[in-house]
């Protein structure tokens, strides 16, 4: 029987590609973003493609692409791919969940505490030969223990988020659509409230929403106006989450104290004024970046495909309606 052809749309860890050596695989040489027409053409006349998040796999590209029968996603999130177009074509979508979820709450906090104690404007300011000598009022920032850390989406990664906040003895409140089961509300020590008054009470917002309809702009201007003069909001989610905008004027007008962004509503785009503000730290989308865990979302992914073309069910299946 003939190999199955799968198409990989940037390179990925080692150990996911060997796992594909079984297939006719072949990969974007070059590390970067394609371009519609380039992810069209390597996906020609393939069997399976593992994608990332950067790719837009909309419906015009499904049907650009009528033998690809399985798109394996680098990533938790699926929002790049239209998954109903996918399911009415019976095309499968996979994912990555699980793997990432201590790695992007750990970042989560790296950047709750960075910001917070305003780290990299320190770090600046002694590159620049500013330092010279402590000084009682010099960058003065905020306490994290004992305060209020607010949990906008508590599914794996908001836990995971929650259950670092119980080393600081700090206040947990959350929000979700889903209420968590009284047991592990007392596990967490966290207590479900609205967003209205999260948004009030809390001295840290951390979001973990997947984005859909009603999650874009969850954070406007209205919402940031709702918060502490003295809060900050980390967004490790996804950037449409946050009106971006509205976030550049909150924080130049000094409505919250800071925020810490790993993703952004136009990415790889930042929205105008965002780099000019002090008050906010702006890594490049890398919550999930430590080589264990890009390793374990490569085999993952990898995995997926695996499955599919042995005619089992791809442990990470996102659409499974078209498993049949
Ligand atoms: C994801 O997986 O959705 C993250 O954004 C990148 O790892």
């Amino acid at each position: 029987m003939s190999k199955k052809k799968i198409f990989v749309t940037r390179r990925i860890p080692q150990p996911g590609l060997d796992m594909l050596k079984e297939f006719d695989m072949t990969m974007n040489p070059e590390d970067r973003v394609l371009t519609k027409d380039e992810l069209i053409a390597g996906s020609k006349g393939r069997d399976g493609v593992l994608c990332l998040l950067t790719d837009p796999i909309t419906a015009e590209i499904m049907d650009a692409l009528p033998t690809v029968k399985i798109f394996a996603n680098y990533a938790v999130g699926f929002n790049n791919i239209d998954v109903e177009a996918a399911t009415k074509r019976k095309v499968a979508i996979t994912n990555t969940p699980g793997v990432l979820t201590d790695t992007t709450a750990d970042f989560a906090w790296t950047l709750l505490m960075a910001a917070a104690r305003r780290l990299v404007e320190a770090d600046k300011f002694c590159r620049a030969g500013k330092f010279d000598g402590w000084g009682p009022m010099l960058l003065l920032g905020h306490d994290i223990h004992h305060k209020t850390l607010g949990i906008v989406g508590m599914g794996r990664i908001g836990q995971a988020v929650a259950q670092r906040a119980r080393g600081f003895e700090m206040k947990v409140l959350y929000t979700d659509e889903v209420r968590l089961a009284p047991e592990r509300e007392r596990e967490l020590n966290a207590t479900f409230t609205s967003l209205d008054q999260l948004l009030k009470e809390s001295d840290f917002v951390s979001l973990h929403v997947p984005l859909m309809p009603s999650t874009r702009h969850l954070i406007s201007k209205k919402q940031l106006e709702m918060m502490k003069p003295t809060a900050v909001l980390v967004n490790t989610s996804r950037g449409p989450v946050v009106d971006e905008k509205a976030l550049v004027d909150a924080l130049g007008n000094r409505v919250i104290f800071g925020a810490g962004l790993d993703v952004y509503e136009a990415e790889p785009a930042l929205a105008p004024g965002l780099t000019d503000l002090d008050n906010v730290i702006i890594p490049p989308h890398i919550a999930s970046a430590t080589t264990d865990t890009r390793t374990k979302m490569a085999t993952m992914a990898a995995g997926n495909l695996v499955a599919f073309f042995k005619g089992e069910r791809p442990p990470n299946i996102v659409n499974p309606e078209v498993l049949g």
